[in-house]
């Protein structure tokens, strides 16, 4: 690989600058968006290699290409260990990424305009649950569920109102920015009780899921679907899981449903990470991803500041910024953070009185700092810093030191490789 480093460099110096300074940032910069992560050393190289050069559209001993002998063993390991490591009846693993995991899903089970339920984006859901400017909001008619108003949990109950009132094909369950554990079981037994399937969206926790440390919805729900470079620290795609009998289903609605050739190279990639995610060491990280998840919510509630659902039973918290500084928008939050090198983002908190280009709450994510090895006492400082900086309102002297602290936690803890 240092051989094409130092190719690009010569070949494409532009190109080569940039990266090295992504690089650098990544580096220096403690990265704390809950949807991001830093993969091992063996999963970049995969997703540089060689099989970027082949065309294999169709699946392992199906393909339209001549050629494909291994990439069909490459695909063949990837879909074993994908269904070793969840247990899974059937996977596809050729989805380019985690939208289009639930795109296949939908393709192989609705027709336009078939009713479904899920959870709203601003209460924690995704775009891809049907957010109105989405493929699946504008195909599919998509009714919305939310957290409870007092304890900001999944209102259960109104998912079973809902179904019953819509009568739904799916069910769909699975956030991007829900701090506490999705209770599968109950949510398949609502849908089941009504003639609906379920689709758990594991996109975020799917690592930890893997790892034994969340509810497993393989068992209960038709359809599982995740992205591969979350917690479960692959590279950027996704991935689609099901019963058996919605194989074939979902098998062509991927291809040639919605994608042309697959991309060899994550695929193989993502062989790597599935293996990679049954080893004792990656259950340990898990582990200690919510052991530091739970220390910050701790410290930064020390600190004065709410939190939704007062905690985190995952990787990430989210944080309501109004009772700590009613001025305060996550926009704001989020500049100054990043400017004392601490990368979060800004999040609509539920029933959120500010708009989605300002929000009143941040998400916080520790997979990625915990893969650089950092651990309870690390997440003691950063709440440290997030309230200096956060309480000096942006102050440059402040939000300067801040950054001079960061960069040397950083440079004592490197990316791996
Ligand atoms: C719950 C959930 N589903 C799906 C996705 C989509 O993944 P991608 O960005 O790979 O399309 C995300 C991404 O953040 C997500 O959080």
């Amino acid at each position: 690989m240092l051989g094409y480093w130092k190719y690009l460099e010569k070949s494409d110096p532009e190109v080569y600058a940039i990266i090295q300074r992504e690089e650098h940032r990544q580096q220096s910069m403690l990265e704390m968006i809950a949807s991001e992560n830093h993969a091992s050393p063996a999963v970049l190289v995969v997703a540089g290699s060689c099989l970027t050069n082949k065309y294999a559209e169709g699946l392992p001993g199906k393909r339209y290409y001549g050629g494909c002998e291994h990439i069909d063993e490459v695909e063949t390991l990837a879909i074993e260990r994908c269904k070793q490591l969840f247990g899974c009846e059937h996977a596809n693993v050729q989805p380019h990424s985690g939208s289009q995991a639930n795109m296949a899903v939908y393709l192989s089970q609705l027709e336009p305009g078939d009713t479904v339920v899920a959870m709203s984006l601003d209460h924690g859901g995704h775009l891809s649950h049907g957010m109105k400017l989405n493929f699946s909001g504008k195909f599919y008619h998509f009714v919305h569920y939310g957290v409870r108003k007092d304890t900001e949990t999944i209102d259960y109950d109104q998912i079973a109102q809902l179904t019953a009132e819509h009568k739904p094909k799916l069910v769909v369950c699975g956030g991007s920015a829900y701090p506490r554990e999705i209770d599968f079981p109950r949510i398949a037994d609502i849908a089941h009780a009504h003639g609906a399937k379920v689709m758990a969206d594991i996109a975020h926790i799917s690592g930890l899921v893997a790892a034994g440390l969340h509810s497993d919805p393989v068992a209960v729900c038709e359809f599982v679907t995740s992205t591969t470079h979350k917690t479960l620290r692959g590279p950027r795609a996704g991935t689609v899981m099901c019963k058996k009998e919605f194989a074939k289903a979902i098998n062509s609605a991927v291809f040639p449903g919605l994608q042309g050739g697959p991309l060899c190279h994550v695929i193989a990639a993502k062989a790597v990470a599935f293996a990679e995610a049954m080893t004792p060491e990656f259950k340990s990280y898990a582990e200690q991803i919510i052991r530091n998840c739970r220390m910050l919510c701790e410290e930064l509630l020390k600190k004065g500041f709410r939190l939704v659902t007062g905690g985190s039973d995952n990787h990430l918290l989210l944080v309501d910024l109004r009772s700590y500084n009613a001025d305060l928008t996550g926009v704001m939050a989020e500049t100054w953070l990043h400017d004392a090198g601490i990368v979060v983002n800004k999040n609509l908190i539920p029933f959120d009185p500010r708009p989605s280009s300002e929000c009143s709450g941040i998400r916080i994510g520790t997979p990625a700092v915990t893969t650089r090895g950092l651990k309870e006492v690390h997440m003691k400082l950063i709440a440290d810093w997030i309230d200096l900086t956060l309480k000096s309102g942006g102050d440059d002297k402040i939000v300067s030191m801040v950054r001079n602290e960061t960069a040397e936690l950083a440079r004592s803890y490197p990316l791996p490789g």
